[in-house]
């Protein structure tokens, strides 16, 4: 719990952490060998008006002063219970995203108040089979038919949310000769004509949560459902995009962390060996104190970039992909560890801790691999060198670098 919450963070705080309590972690065994998707428990975080808290009054939704920050608090909150759901919840803000970033009115008026109700769920449609990391490389194509019409072809990959979800932002390439505006984002409702759901996925965490592969056979949209009204902005909308919504499952990692520290505390408290709780051990209370300063930091990391972002502070790129790698790589770490102290029971089905590994894993992977994580945050600090040139005089020259005879 931090300390520093204020009144609006301490109501989102208390609200998810309710429902987190009495409905998801009784639920979280159920829908893990279900691998359904869990519609008593959207409609619990409905119930609880979480649905709305990243969106804005004008919009229909419930967002304050710090709607991101107010989502990173419900996820880390659903996420310590069930970090499955901790993904349902942000990634149906990541679908909801590209609409805030880059919609026109007219869109923000009609397909966001019903995602703040909790009646639409969305979903977010850029990977495919050949681009992954490199999202510039895709291949679903949008043709114009006319001024105001296009139709969608292919198929899209690792659609989570997809088949429950009601909106879905598509990026395609509407403009193949183009260097920088050769994509464009549709949004694609589920009862278009030529819209399915492909394979569905069998995953080894995050269960609760379908990841499918969508497929547009000929999908017609109109103008009305071109993101912006304007073609060939679909790349900086969808990176836009994840500057935002990778705070919310650095939040995931995060509070994926806690919930298996706090097992692995209550646990360790229980274990007798050699006539003694393992928590007495020095080597037990030395991988506590690492998995909770590495918790914690993570936990500061993630607050500070939100902060950031809903202060509109510029240049919020780097510190998104910084929270997203540390936070999630965290989740690993801390979950393993928490396996290991549980040590044969930790390994079985049989308590939920082996769930909270599972579901860490995926962390590390979508919303941007933690490499491509790497690749963002260096290039945002050499973006900001020029800041340094002060500095050029105690390194040495570059004359003083190279060789005489060269
Ligand atoms: N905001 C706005 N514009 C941006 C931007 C940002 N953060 N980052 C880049 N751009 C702009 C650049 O300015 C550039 O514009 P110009 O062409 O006008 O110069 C353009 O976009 C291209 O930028 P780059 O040259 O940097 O692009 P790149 O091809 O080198 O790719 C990348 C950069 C960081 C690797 C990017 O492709 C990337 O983030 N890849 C990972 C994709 C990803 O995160 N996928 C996750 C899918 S969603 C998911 O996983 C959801 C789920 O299931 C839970």
């Amino acid at each position: 719990m931090s300390n520093l919450d204020t009144p609006e963070n301490a109501m989102w705080r208390a609200k998810a952490r309710k429902v987190a309590d009495e409905v998801l972690r009784p639920l979280a065994k159920k829908y893990d060998e279900l691998q359904e998707y869990p519609w008593e428990i959207r409609d619990a975080l409905a119930e609880a008006g979480l649905m709305g808290a990243w969106i804005s009054p004008d919009y229909g939704g419930k967002a304050g002063d710090t709607p991101v920050l107010d989502l990173c608090i419900i996820v880390e909150e659903i996420a310590k219970a069930d970090p499955a759901i901790g993904v349902l919840f942000a990634v149906n803000a990541l679908g909801s995203f590209p609409i805030i970033v880059g919609g026109t009115e007219e869109q923000k008026k009609r397909f966001l108040p019903p995602i703040a109700r909790g009646e639409k769920l969305c979903a977010f449609c850029l990977s495919e089979k050949t681009a992954g990391s490199d999202a510039q490389g895709l291949k679903v194509r949008a043709i114009a038919k006319g001024e105001d019409t296009w139709t969608i072809h292919g198929e899209k990959k690792w659609t989570t949310n997809g088949g429950a979800a009601d909106f879905y932002t598509v990026f395609a390439v509407t403009d193949p000769t183009s260097r920088s505006r050769r994509i464009s984002a549709f949004i694609v409702e589920k009862d278009m004509p030529g819209f399915s759901i492909g394979k569905v996925e069998d995953k080894m965490g995050i269960r609760a949560v379908p990841v499918v592969e969508t497929v547009f056979d000929g999908v017609e949209v109109r103008k009305s459902h071109l993101l912006g009204g304007r073609a060939g902005h679909g790349f900086k909308h969808a990176m836009a995009t994840l500057d935002r919504a990778r705070p919310g499952v650095a939040a995931q990692g995060m509070g994926c962390a806690q919930g298996a520290l706090d097992l692995a505390t209550v646990y360790s408290q229980k274990r007798i060996q050699f006539g003694k709780p393992i928590s007495s051990f020095q080597m037990v209370q030395q991988m506590l104190a690492n998995m909770a300063t590495k918790t914690e930091a993570a936990r500061q990391l993630v607050y500070s970039c939100a902060r950031k972002i809903d202060a509109g502070l510029p240049n919020t790129t780097k510190v998104a992909a910084m929270a997203k790698l540390f936070a999630t790589d965290v989740a690993m770490e801390v979950t393993t560890d928490a396996v290991q102290i549980f040590g044969g029971y930790g390994f079985m089905r049989d308590y939920p801790i082996e769930k909270f590994m599972r579901d860490a894993k995926i962390t590390q992977i979508y919303e941007g691999t933690n490499q491509v994580q790497r690749i963002v945050v260096a290039r945002g600090i050499l973006k900001e060198a020029d800041a340094l040139s002060h500095l050029e005089e105690f390194v040495p020259s570059e004359e003083q670098m190279i060789y005489e005879e060269d």
